[in-house]
């Protein structure tokens, strides 16, 4: 990634994690250094004996329905025109499932015959939820901030109104625990894969952890294949996807050049 905290080099506070347990941490996480720091300076964040519990209290979770609009809006344009008569897809650091049931519906509203979504995120605690499929409209900040247009009419408008994923949703679905630092999902294809979200995800990533996020992300995607990054995430550098401009936003098309250990 071009962006976000991802100095190794910024120094220790003092009365932060020691320097190993911040290793052990952006080794499992891919996180970068300075942004482990930085939380856990900010956070205060309780010692425990096992990683996963501190991973559970650095970890960013802040997810809404359809964000970043106009990335939906291109990826709705471009499907339009492709008609595919089938669609599988990853959302990779899923949070709390907002975006998978943003794209469920929008595959369903389509009328996309088959459709297939795995979700997935590092965290269990929040693939519980996304799970649950159940969501309060709440005050400014909730999972209903900023609806397209398009999605508006099915999602709540009004404050204390709930939104269950309906069954036709929860048949496209489904959701795992899984680490970007591992091996893809097996039940994902490979070089097959349609679209892959994993937004807003990277930019707490080491550069080195997020390039080898693009290649687990470029492995299971078919030449052709889209992938949706965060405002303020790249894969531009990497000859494994070029840039399709939209207006005012960028996705990125896997382009048919192999993985291969000299290839970043
Ligand atoms: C800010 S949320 C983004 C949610 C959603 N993609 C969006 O853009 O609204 C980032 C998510 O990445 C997950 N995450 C962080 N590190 C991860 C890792 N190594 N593997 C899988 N998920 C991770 C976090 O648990 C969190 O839910």
């Amino acid at each position: 990634m071009s962006t976000g905290p991802n100095s190794s080099q910024v120094p220790a506070p003092i009365g932060g994690p020691d320097a190993s347990l911040v290793r052990d941490i952006a080794a499992r996480t891919g996180f970068a250094p300075a942004f482990i720091w930085d939380k856990y300076a900010r956070l205060r964040v309780s010692p425990a004996s096992d990683l996963q519990p501190l991973i559970e209290q650095l970890l960013v979770q802040e997810t809404f329905f359809f964000r970043h609009t106009r990335q939906w809006q291109m990826l709705r344009d471009m499907l339009g025109n492709a008609q595919p008569a089938s669609v599988t897809a990853w959302c990779a650091g899923c949070a709390t499932g907002e975006e998978a049931w943003s794209l469920a519906y929008l595959l369903a509203d389509m009328r996309i015959a088959r459709a297939s979504i795995l979700a997935t995120d590092i965290s269990p605690v929040a693939v519980a939820t996304a799970r649950t499929g159940r969501y309060h409209r709440m005050a400014a900040m909730g999972s209903f901030r900023d609806l397209p247009a398009f999605a508006s009419a099915a999602f709540p408008t009004r404050q204390g109104e709930v939104w269950t994923a309906p069954a036709n949703l929860r048949a496209i679905v489904s959701f795992d625990v899984h680490n970007l630092m591992d091996n893809p999902p097996t039940e994902l294809p490979r070089q097959a894969v349609d679209l892959v979200f994993c937004r807003n995800t990277l930019i707490y990533f080491s550069q080195a952890a997020a390039a080898r996020v693009l290649r687990h992300l470029a492995g299971v995607m078919r030449p052709g294949g889209l992938l949706l990054l965060g405002t303020a995430e790249t894969a531009g550098g990497s000859p494994l996807f070029e840039p399709v401009h939209g207006d005012d936003t960028v996705l990125w098309r896997r382009t048919a050049t192999p993985l291969s250990d000299d290839v970043a």
